[in-house]
């Protein structure tokens, strides 16, 4: 057998791995195994690709991957999982430069012509890149808050993107039809600008979706590379990335009730400062943890509503003890998950999941939003967004976003360390109602208190 022969069959087997790896990654039970897959995949995509590479400096070739492998699993083991969406964003740009650098060494690569379908390739991959490379860069920004989660919004926007759109293809065009190098580059240029320009406006609500289509486009920028580098594996790895990306994004936009064209669109109808968070002290009311444990212990249901600030606590496991605590006493506690609460795709669940939280306790928005009307103490803990009621008011920022309906219980307890607002920058009404306490402190110090009132 040839070694092209044996690279091929070894990239099938890569790709049945990688797809493997999507199954198992569908579910909390089974993603550790999912997980290993996908390594097993790479493993045998990256050693195949030996075989097929001619006049091979293998110094060139190890002491980058060293280095890149190294920085990877230094990364990895450090990041605490409150930065993992940021790693994830950045990671993604580093997919769309990638592709960008292929896209350009091939086209000043004048000792081989391309064809047709290459140079439409080239032009498609590269533009998917640039755009994937700098978005990336500004989602990193805007979720690590380096950048601010604010909206950026300005008049004629959405003409500037539409021309630069518009010049970037013709630039593209022109490229296909006479290989000229500089309307590559002007493409490519267009592209980096249109990828700031497009994200800048998106709100921080919206930037869950923002980065599953990241994800997208960084596979199919892989798909674009593996193309130009007549590679089959990377055009499978990257078309799996891309669709399951491309899937999860419809997700995320039904769970945010919206749509795709109105994410990207950014801003896009809001009145982006009538919302940001007004910083006139209003009087809350606000109680201690004795106060809210002789609540709790004499209420028949509670809904316990996890959020961002419970992975930043890590209070997750003494919130399992309370949960415990409340069960024994004879009361019915149940946690309301809603799709976007912290940081990350299934990040509440991820986290009751490592405290052992049984899974029968945790219940998805749909299935429990009836339920608060009926329940006597609901406690959010390090939530905010997803229980703000000015979803439902026209133009504010996150209006149309489905919300935990916790404002609908007989009485609501608050847990956050501040007035400070959430992730979207809006003030929240649910604070100042006279159903609400507020229980001041970081979340694992305030459960624990709880646990010892109990
Ligand atoms: P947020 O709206 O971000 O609110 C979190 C709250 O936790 C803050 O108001 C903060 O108030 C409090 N907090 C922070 N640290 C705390 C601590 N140590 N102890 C107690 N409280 C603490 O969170 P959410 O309700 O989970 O909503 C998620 C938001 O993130 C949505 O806007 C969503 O669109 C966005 N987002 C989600 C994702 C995904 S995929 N889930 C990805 C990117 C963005 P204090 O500072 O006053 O304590």
């Amino acid at each position: 057998m040839t070694n092209l022969a044996l690279s091929n069959l070894a990239y099938l087997l890569a790709a049945v791995f990688f797809i493997l790896a999507l199954r198992g990654l569908s579910s909390p039970t089974s993603s550790r195994i999912g997980n290993l897959f996908g390594m097993i995949g790479m493993s045998i995509a990256v050693a195949a690709t030996f075989l097929i590479g001619e006049n091979l400096n293998l110094l060139l070739i190890f002491i980058p991957l060293l280095l890149g492998g190294g920085i990877g699993i230094y990364a990895a083991k450090t990041v605490q999982m409150t930065k993992m969406p940021e790693l994830v964003a950045l990671m993604h740009s580093f997919v769309g430069l990638a592709a960008v650098l292929i896209g350009l060494a091939a086209v000043f690569n004048v000792f081989e012509s391309h064809s047709t379908v290459q140079r439409f390739e080239l032009f498609i991959g590269a533009f998917i890149g640039a755009i994937t490379f700098t978005a990336s860069i500004v989602a990193f920004g805007k979720l690590s808050g380096k950048f601010g989660a604010k909206p950026i919004v300005f008049k004629g926007q959405h003409l500037i993107n539409l021309c630069l759109a518009i010049a970037m293809v013709i630039c593209g065009v022109i490229y296909f039809q006479s290989e000229s190098i500089a309307a590559f580059i002007m493409m490519v240029t267009l592209a980096l600008v249109l990828g700031v320009t497009l994200i800048v406006p998106i709100g921080g609500a919206d930037m869950p979706v923002v980065v599953s289509m990241l994800n997208s486009y960084s596979g199919w920028a892989a798909a674009g590379i593996g193309f130009t580098l007549n590679n089959s594996v990377l055009i499978i790895a990257g078309a799996c990335v891309g669709s399951s990306g491309a899937i999860l994004s419809y997700i995320m936009c039904k769970a945010m009730n919206r749509s795709i064209i109105s994410v990207m669109l950014g801003g896009f109808g809001a009145d982006a400062t009538a919302d940001i968070a007004s910083q006139a002290e209003r009087p809350v009311k606000s109680g201690s943890a004795d106060d809210v444990a002789y609540l709790m212990s004499n209420a028949d249901s509670v809904i316990i509503v996890p959020g961002y600030g419970l992975a930043v606590a890590r209070a997750q496991h003494a919130l399992q003890e309370l949960t415990a605590k409340l069960i024994e006493k004879g009361v019915s506690v149940r946690y309301a998950i809603h799709p976007v609460a912290g940081r990350m795709p299934g990040h509440m669940n991820v986290l009751l999941a490592e405290a052992d939280v049984p899974y029968e306790q945790v219940a998805e928005m749909e299935d429990i939003n009836g339920e608060f009307s009926q329940t006597d103490v609901v406690l959010v803990i390090g939530a905010n967004d997803v229980v703000n009621p000015a979803a439902k008011t026209p133009g504010s920022a996150i209006y149309g976003m489905p919300i935990l309906e916790a404002q609908k219980a007989k009485m609501i307890i608050v847990n956050k360390r501040s007035m400070a607002p959430g992730y979207a920058g809006l003030d929240n009404e649910l604070f100042y109602s006279d159903k609400t306490t507020m229980l001041f402190g970081d979340a694992k110090k305030v459960v624990e208190d709880l646990v010892k009132a109990i």
